[in-house]
């Protein structure tokens, strides 16, 4: 494997001294961009395009190729852990992701197995391998998964859903059926996520997208709690690096510092909470990734960099923060905007550095 020439993103998540802040973007490969809608119609349909390794790769390296971007993400998605599951993902038109097979019964939790990443999932290790040898040590390569608890409300509801109804009906009246759902997925995204390491992935993040949605307490029982079994089993440095992980708990922002204790490199933020706050409260344990409000790509390249220099002043000097937006990038954003904004943040952050 060759040598990383940019790893600015592996040394701020492990608060290593940097020129300037590490950028990426969540969702950067993705439809506001028209060369991944070009593929994606090659391709035929999202999920063909996620099960093409060359595909994938192309997609996955296309925003590296308009911005200087620090970091490259796995293109894939957080659902195939169930589909392997035998939960039959499907992604119709304009509805989002379907499972015609959804968990509701003891017997549908009973049965379900933790698959072979190398098996079911080896399109997704293919991929890795495939992004990592074109990569050539450009930026380090981003592997990922979703939370037990995230990946439970697709499950459960058999996709997207505004109330929870099915899946918090299962964790309030049947929370040991609940309970056995999460630890078989826990181990399934601890031996999906140590493949995909194995396979290249250099640093890991986990998307606990709907964590945001439960009670304080119930988040420390359903959410966090499988977490925190997940980074205990994972392999933490892969050719003689650190791999880091970071945990991502949208609208978790109250919950930083039980975050921090799982022993996470780093803590992705939303743009609901301010980043100088949440540095003053995880002090040293961990580094930030985050947070601008991905809507201000919406307003002109002028109001992205003064948005840029507002969380850069927040946050202050030094390592540790690895610039971000609070969630994916729109599908309607101007590409040049997403480009404005990446500039910005290395072109002003450079004095923090110092
Ligand atoms: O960040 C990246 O560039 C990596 C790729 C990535 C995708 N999905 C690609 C994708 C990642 C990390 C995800 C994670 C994901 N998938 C999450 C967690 C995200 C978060 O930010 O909290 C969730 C909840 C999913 C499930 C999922 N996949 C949904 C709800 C959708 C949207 C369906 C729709 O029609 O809008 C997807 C599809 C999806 N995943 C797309 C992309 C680029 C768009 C699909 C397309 O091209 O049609």
């Amino acid at each position: 494997m060759s040598e990383l020439k940019n790893d600015r993103f592996l040394r701020a998540l492990l608060k290593e001294p940097v020129d300037v802040t590490p950028v990426w973007m969540m969702r950067q490969a993705g439809r506001y961009l028209p060369e991944y809608k070009a593929t994606r119609a090659k391709a035929g349909s999202f999920m063909n395009l996620c099960m093409n390794p060359e595909l994938a790769c192309e997609v996955t390296i296309q925003p590296l190729e308009r911005y200087p971007l620090d970091a490259a993400i796995l293109f894939s998605d957080i659902l195939t852990i169930p589909d392997a599951m035998g939960l039959q993902l499907r992604f119709a038109e304009g509805e989002g992701p379907i499972f015609d097979k959804p968990v509701r019964t003891a017997a549908d939790v009973d049965a379900l197995p933790v698959p072979d990443p190398e098996d079911s999932l080896k399109y997704v290790m293919d991929a890795v391998r495939t992004i990592r040898r074109e990569l050539d040590g450009r930026v380090p390569l981003i592997g990922f998964s979703g939370s037990p608890w995230t990946l439970a409300t697709y499950m459960v509801e058999g996709g997207t859903s505004k109330d929870f109804a099915k899946v918090k009906g299962m964790m309030f009246d049947r929370p040991d059926l609940m309970h056995k759902l999460l630890d078989t997925t826990a181990q399934s995204v601890i031996s999906y996520l140590n493949a995909q390491v194995a396979a290249g992935a250099q640093a890991l993040m986990i998307f606990d997208t709907w964590g945001g949605s439960l009670t304080p307490r119930d988040y420390k029982e359903f959410s966090l709690r499988y977490m925190q079994q997940i980074v205990a089993g994972l392999t933490r440095e892969a050719d003689g690096r650190k791999v880091p992980v970071i945990l991502f708990t949208k609208g978790g922002g109250q919950w930083l510092e039980d975050m921090a204790a799982t022993g996470c490199d780093g803590l992705g933020l939303d743009w609901t909470t301010d980043i100088g706050e949440a540095r003053k409260r995880v002090g040293d344990k961990v580094a930030l990734q985050g947070n601008m409000d991905p809507s201000v790509l919406y307003a002109s390249p002028e109001r992205i960099q003064k948005e840029v220099a507002a969380i850069m002043e927040s946050y202050g000097k030094g390592s540790g923060h690895v610039f971000n937006l609070g969630h994916g990038i729109h599908q309607h954003v101007n590409p040049e905007h997403a480009g404005a904004f990446i500039e910005a943040v290395h072109k002003l952050s450079a004095p923090y550095h110092r």
